[in-house]
């Protein structure tokens, strides 16, 4: 049985601190650092005049910090389950702006946005928790619609492959990963709570689907084992 929506929601309600780093990013996430720069310079790039953004399963902040470092006028709008990662999100980017969004503490499969209002979404390491294949596109078209004509979305995400040699290969290149960061208990931890939590689907599920929500000029910005950062235009 997968965890439940509460259960997820207590598991990061403990985990703040983890994810308040914005030199390393969340060290669990094989090239970290290099995907959180690629995600923002390439939402800034898509979207220069970019003024209101919304950062879905924003933790603790990291993915809106970077953008505001590349868009330092942007308003950002946060969504996340936990409380104490809202809370430390807005503690953190009051520090760096006086342009301090709305927080939305929810499942993103619950919330309304006003259409076309954002020109930049960014979904760091959240998507993976949604279930079903109507899940995953009524989410999808939900950022879709709360995004303005020529506005961007941008992903990056533990992913499955759809072939079982191949995921079985990349499985065991990111256990290497993390015994070699942490120790084999390490990696034994963080393999267990993805096993219990995490519904990752395939790159190209994801991309097949920005594509029939209707987002064009999709992209992949990187992929290395089983994460991929990658996303598109309305
Ligand atoms: C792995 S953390 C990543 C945080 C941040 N995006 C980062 O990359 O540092 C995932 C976050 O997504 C949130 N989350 C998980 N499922 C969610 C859902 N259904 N709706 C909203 N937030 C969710 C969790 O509470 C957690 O803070």
């Amino acid at each position: 049985m997968k965890s439940t929506v509460n259960e997820i929601r207590q598991r990061f309600d403990q985990d703040v601190e983890r994810f308040s780093n914005l030199e390393t990013g969340q060290s669990a996430t094989i090239d970290a650092p290099l995907v959180l720069d690629l995600i923002t310079r390439t939402a800034a790039a898509v979207n220069p005049g970019a003024t209101r953004a919304l950062d879905v399963g924003c933790g603790a902040g990291n993915y809106t910090l970077k953008l505001l470092e590349v868009l330092p006028d942007l308003e950002v709008d946060l969504v996340d389950l936990s409380l104490p990662m809202l809370e430390r999100a807005r503690q953190r980017i009051a520090n760096v702006t006086a342009r301090a969004g709305r927080g939305f503490q929810g499942d993103i499969r619950d919330l309304g946005f006003e259409d076309g209002r954002y020109d930049i979404v960014v979904a760091a390491a959240s998507l993976h928790h949604l279930r079903s294949e109507e899940e995953w596109a009524s989410v999808f078209a939900k950022l879709y619609h709360a995004l303005r004509p020529g506005g961007s979305i941008w992903i990056s995400d533990l992913i499955e492959h759809s072939n079982p040699k191949v995921q079985a290969l990349m499985w065991e290149r990111y256990g290497e990963y993390l015994a070699k960061l942490k120790g084999e208990s390490y990696r034994n931890d963080v393999f267990a709570y993805i096993e219990k939590e995490d519904t990752p689907r395939s790159l190209m599920f994801q991309i097949d689907l920005l594509r029939k929500t209707g987002f064009r000029n999709i992209e992949i910005l990187h992929k290395n084992s089983v994460f991929a950062a990658f996303g598109g235009v309305k």
